[in-house]
């Protein structure tokens, strides 16, 4: 089993980096919220509402483990996806882990409008999104095969040290 999984904070760039990556690599692109999405019929911000993060996250788990019957692909985790225990030892199983490093500043800045993101909704998104990142920087980094910094650079500049990171760790 050998998926290219990008995981890191809301705003490090996974899903627009993934899409870029596995045109490169030509591999398919799965985006884990939008499958949940799919799947539930509702936005990730109606699932929260309605049931939950706690709902949510098991939607999340279970849409991480469907990936182990799949054809390899990239695929762009949710931010959260860490969180759960045993994601990171299903994250291990499935594939090489990236790691999109991003400072809770610069992620909220190019989030802008942070109504889609429930976790960060509402007055206080900057107190939340330093809280959440202090967190969960050891948990990214305890996941990751490989951890690329993001800070200030554009999406073409990262898909290209993503594909020499990957090129390395294959020799
Ligand atoms: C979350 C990140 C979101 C989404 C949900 C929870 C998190 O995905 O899964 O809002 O806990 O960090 P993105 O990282 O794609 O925004």
């Amino acid at each position: 089993m050998s998926h290219v999984l990008l995981i890191g904070f809301m705003g490090s760039g996974k899903s627009t980096v993934g899409r870029l990556l596995a045109k490169r690599l030509a591999l398919p692109f799965v985006d884990l919220d939008k499958r949940i999405e799919q799947d539930s019929g509702v936005t990730v911000s109606e699932l929260f509402a309605a049931e939950g993060e706690q709902a949510f996250r098991e939607r999340e788990r279970s849409a991480l483990e469907a990936l182990e019957s799949e054809p390899d692909s990239v695929v762009a985790c949710g931010g959260g996806v860490v969180v759960v225990d045993a994601n990171r030892a299903t994250l291990r199983t499935l594939g090489t882990v990236i790691y999109l490093r991003v400072s809770a500043g610069e992620a909220l800045a190019r989030i802008g409008d942070t109504t889609t993101r429930p976790l960060l909704a509402g007055p206080g998104a900057g107190i939340a999104a330093t809280a959440l990142m202090q967190a969960r920087e050891s948990l990214y980094v305890a996941a990751a095969d490989i951890v690329i910094d993001t800070e200030s650079k554009d999406k073409a500049a990262v898909v290209d040290e993503v594909l020499a990171a990957l090129d390395e760790v294959a020799r």
